[in-house]
């Protein structure tokens, strides 16, 4: 991690506490992070599901200085779109932030590298901060993919990435966050995290990627998250790999205490 991009401190509960848990939750983790320093600079955001983004859990999460999060999010703000999740009615509700193509979207409900880019350029032009998801699958590692999947993942990405950075008027990366969280799929609830050296490997590659075709200055500007079984134990290693800017927790974030710990890791 470097000081000149942005240090995020992610939790993704996936499928995990009703309304009423996340309320209690927050006031659990409000307890634990009390003993802890809290650096203004890290961001702090928890991706609940969409049933948990209401404004009374918003407010328990704003008392730990924590944002929200959806999980997805559509390509257009209305319509026919059975169980889809509107852009616009998040920043309706006053959530910020967004993922987008977690690798749990791409295997199991059909999303590809194609709808993932749509959704991210509608989120970033009705306003939201992306978190776009990336990584390889463990037969791909082992088959030597691993960068041709990242390139490949990447491409519409970084497409659409272009579209908005040389739009007229567009919104700049500077008011907006649009973040990479690199999960390789093999490491996701497996216990088996990547190495810091794996990480940083892969890291390298996939700002080389953004480097190559949008230039140094993007490339420098953009925070790459590392997730797939991050504890309280293997954070901090992480954590100080120059190309980790953040971490992006699953089974982790769901205890208040154990998550505490890692928002104070950085
Ligand atoms: P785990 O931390 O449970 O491996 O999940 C990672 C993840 O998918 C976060 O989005």
């Amino acid at each position: 991690m470097t000081d000149s991009r942005a240090r995020i401190l992610a939790g993704n509960w996936k499928m995990n506490l009703t309304p009423g848990e996340a309320i209690e939750y927050f006031g659990a983790l409000e307890k634990h992070m009390m003993g802890h320093a809290r650096k203004s600079s890290v961001h702090r955001v928890i991706f609940p599901p969409a049933y948990d983004l209401g404004t009374d859990v918003q407010r328990a999460a704003a008392a730990c200085q924590v944002e929200l999060g959806a999980q997805n999010v559509h390509w257009e703000d209305k319509g026919a779109f059975t169980a889809e999740i509107s852009p616009a009615a998040l920043v309706a509700l006053g959530i910020h932030w967004t993922l987008v193509g977690h690798s749990e979207r791409r295997q199991y409900f059909g999303e590809t590298d194609q709808t993932a880019a749509q959704r991210f350029k509608r989120a970033a032009n009705t306003g939201l901060n992306v978190m776009y998801c990336i990584g390889e699958r463990l037969q791909e590692r082992e088959a030597g993919q691993t960068q041709a999947v990242l390139s490949r993942q990447l491409g519409p990405f970084l497409g659409v990435l272009k579209e908005l950075l040389t739009k007229p008027g567009s919104a700049r990366p500077d008011k907006q966050m649009w973040c990479l969280a690199y999960e390789p799929v093999w490491a996701i609830g497996t216990g088996k995290t990547a190495t810091n050296a794996e990480a940083e490997e892969a890291h390298r590659y996939i700002r080389q990627t953004v480097w190559d075709t949008l230039g140094m200055g993007v490339a420098q500007k953009m925070s790459i998250l590392y997730g797939g079984s991050v504890t309280t134990e293997n954070v901090s290693g992480l954590m100080q790999q120059p190309n980790v800017d953040g971490v992006l927790v699953g089974g982790a974030s769901l205890k208040p205490e154990g998550f505490a710990r890692i928002l104070a890791s950085a």
